[in-house]
């Protein structure tokens, strides 16, 4: 199903009672979004990104102004709308399959011979075929962050929220997995929000790039990438548009 994730004048405020303050993580945030859109967020850090994520996944309410999907009011996390945390929290006592095949099961999708090969697809897209049975903490960090992501893509949420999905990784493995995840989009066609701190990794991936200033959290632009798939990071454009968000983020190279 198609759907419109729409927050209106969205604003959220945590009390800091030992300093006797609060911080405003989000304010006053407007915005749009449609199945089909792949939306990469920068900004540097405590500008917002996770707390954006955490209300669209309804694990925190808005101080302020509403969110809703298709109209319908978000007012708790749902399985249509799924989310890789930036801290991924994988079950120590879980295999790496039985990790991955547990948010299929808790998604109610367990039709066994279903889920088994999802699950080996899953293992597949992340290069972890070999390590099916091994426990997380017999895994390096990259690959454990795979294991996580694995499990929220098995899903298909139709809102799939991705805090920081690939920071763990070299730069070879996340090129790779930055493929692989726009594969998986293509063929769901579902609305993908993620978060990173690579400038090239949010234009190579995604149809919009929303740059975000912090103090108050707040959404300084967005920017349409007018780039066909697969993208070519040596482009000209392509360098443009770097350019562009790297001046937004206030990180503009000097002309020589
Ligand atoms: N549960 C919380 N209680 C109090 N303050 C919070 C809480 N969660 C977030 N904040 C504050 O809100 C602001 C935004 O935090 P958030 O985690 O959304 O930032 P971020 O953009 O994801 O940063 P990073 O890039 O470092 O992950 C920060 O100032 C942070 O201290
Ligand atoms: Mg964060």
């Amino acid at each position: 199903m198609a759907v419109v994730l729409k927050l209106d004048g969205v604003s959220k405020s945590f009390a800091r009672v030992e300093k006797n303050d609060i911080t405003n993580a989000l304010e006053n945030i407007n915005l749009e979004m449609h199945s089909g859109e792949f939306i990469s967020l920068v900004g540097t850090s405590g500008c917002g990104k996770s707390t954006m994520l955490r209300l669209i996944a309804g694990l925190i309410t808005p101080t302020t102004g509403t969110l809703t999907v298709n109209g319908e009011k978000i007012e708790g996390p749902a399985t249509s709308r799924g989310m890789m945390f930036q801290q991924h929290t994988l079950f120590p006592w879980l295999t790496v399959e039985k990790n991955i095949a547990f948010a299929d099961t808790m998604a109610g999708k367990n039709k066994e011979q279903a889920s088994v090969d999802e699950v080996n697809r899953m293992l597949k897209v992340i290069g972890l075929e070999n390590f099916r049975v091994d426990y997380p903490a017999q895994l390096s960090g990259g690959m454990q962050q795979r294991v996580a992501l694995a499990r929220s893509l098995i899903c298909k949420p139709e809102i799939l929220l991705l805090d920081e999905p690939l920071g763990a990784l070299d730069s070879f493995t996340r090129m790779n997995m930055q493929d692989e995840i726009l594969n998986l989009w293509k063929e769901n066609k579902q609305l993908v929000i993620m978060v990173t701190h690579d400038v090239d990794e949010a234009i190579y991936m995604g149809t919009k790039v929303l740059v975000m200033e912090p103090h108050p959290g707040r959404i300084n632009n967005i920017i349409d990438i007018d780039l066909e798939y697969p993208r070519n990071r040596a482009s000209s454009k392509f360098v443009e548009y770097r350019r562009q968000i790297l001046d937004l983020l206030h990180f503009g190279q000097k002309e020589d």
